[in-house]
């Protein structure tokens, strides 16, 4: 499997979403396009990677979609949920309670109330958090599994926003300092039967998301043997190691795999793929990220001493972070024409490529080399489809624009409508 989706793939997409029906070109000034047969490719190197036993989710945050992961259902992935809002498009996507994971750090009584009566799988984030499931479970009949997310401590990655296992973290419960209160929650909740865990987001390399297991599974083993001293007959009966695993947004630079991060927790954590505990996977970065592109209309370009300018309609509303970060987030950008063959060649001045947002900081891109830009023309930026719309920003109240997808029988369909 490639990658990222090749120019040649983006150039035989192009043409046809800018001649269908669905895409309105006066008024669709920037959109997000999914290869859906690329996009699955993913989900099968992921379930090709670990033990068919295993329960893997998406994360909806990465792509809020709930078309998109309607579209997905018969690939047999559940959905991972970090919010009341994430629960209702799981519900909206058409996905079982059974196939739900929530997630969150502050989780409200309601929601665990919700959660609880719906059977969800329940991740807590805190040993407070137990005490309400405790509370709210004395009162009314849950199936729910529970688990507890336990924060490895194994340091920070190269993306210190994004890396949430630390020596301090808001995430979790800090294993070195609490150990001896995880294995008394686990000895005193009957129902406390998961353990869970997440480093990160795109800074942490597989040797540290595979350190944070080795950990989270030593604490596993605490666990057992103090059921065991306690003559407590019970076993933890689902491992869910997160997400994390970095994906390349440069297309030189070869990311690390599933199936070798895979091998890695194989040799290092042979207990996660043996038949005592049912492993559960929350994936959003790998899944998403290469198989979505932006496409942002030209609609100016300005000349100005030595640099060009090109003026789009995404740029810090749609791409928050790599406005604000540019050193850590920079995506391949690739300009195509109105009629969607993508250009070649360089300019002679470099380009900036700005965003419309009221702010000297809305730039997308600087100082890079491009092809000649021209009024029309439109703007690509790849490796878009994870972490873009979902952190859309209302600044100057833009909308978000229209979501297509590209099917197996190469139809585009619409995905989301813009918003008005
Ligand atoms: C609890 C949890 N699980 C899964 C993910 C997905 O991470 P990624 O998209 O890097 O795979 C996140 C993202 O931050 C998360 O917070």
């Amino acid at each position: 499997m490639q990658h990222h989706l090749t120019n040649h793939r983006i150039s035989e997409i192009l043409p046809k979403l800018f001649n269908s029906q669905v895409f309105d070109r006066r008024r669709d000034t920037s959109a997000l396009v999914y290869d859906l047969p690329y996009l699955r490719e993913r989900l099968q190197s992921i379930r090709r990677a670990f033990p068919d036993s295993a329960f893997h989710t998406m994360a909806i945050k990465a792509s809020p979609n709930s078309t998109l992961l309607a579209h997905l259902r018969d690939t047999d992935f559940g959905l991972e949920a970090a919010s009341a809002g994430e629960l209702e498009i799981a519900r909206q996507s058409g996905y079982p309670s059974s196939k739900i994971v929530f997630d969150s750090p502050v989780k409200t009584h309601e929601e665990l109330e919700k959660a609880l009566t719906r059977n969800i799988h329940i991740n807590a984030d805190s040993l407070q958090e137990l005490e309400r499931i405790a509370a709210i479970k004395s009162t009314q009949a849950s199936q729910s599994n529970i688990g507890l997310r336990i924060n490895p401590q194994v340091g920070i990655g190269t993306i210190a926003l994004t890396s949430v296992a630390g020596n301090y973290s808001k995430f979790g419960v800090p294993l070195e300092e609490k150990q001896d209160e995880i294995i008394q929650a686990f000895l005193a909740y009957p129902w406390l039967n998961s353990i869970h865990l997440h480093i990160g987001s795109q800074g942490c390399q597989p040797e540290m998301l595979v350190t944070g297991v080795r950990k989270v599974l030593d604490l596993a083993g605490d666990i057992h043997k103090a059921f065991a001293k306690h003559a407590i007959k019970r076993q933890l009966s689902y491992f869910d190691i997160g997400g994390g695993l970095p994906i390349s947004y440069h297309h030189a630079t070869s990311p690390p795999t599933m199936a070798g991060y895979a091998a890695k927790l194989n040799e290092e954590c042979p207990e996660l793929f043996g038949p005592d505990c049912q492993l559960i996977t929350e994936f959003g970065r790998y899944i998403f990220t290469n198989a979505g592109f932006a496409i942002s209309r030209v609609e100016y370009v300005k000349r100005h001493r030595n640099v060009n300018t090109a003026m789009i309609h995404a740029g810090a509303n749609m791409f928050i972070r790599e406005t604000y970060h540019p050193q850590q987030w920079k995506h391949e950008i690739s300009v195509a024409t109105p009629s969607g063959r993508i250009k070649t060649g360089r300019a002679e001045n470099p380009w900036v490529i700005a965003g419309p947002l009221c702010f000297a900081g809305d730039i997308l891109a600087r100082n890079i080399h491009l092809p000649p830009i021209e009024e029309g023309d439109y703007i690509i930026v790849h490796d878009s489809g994870a972490y873009t719309l979902s952190m859309w920003s209302e600044y100057n109240s833009r909308q978000k624009p229209q979501t297509f997808g590209i099917t197996p029988k190469n139809q585009i369909v619409k995905l989301k409508e813009r918003e008005r």
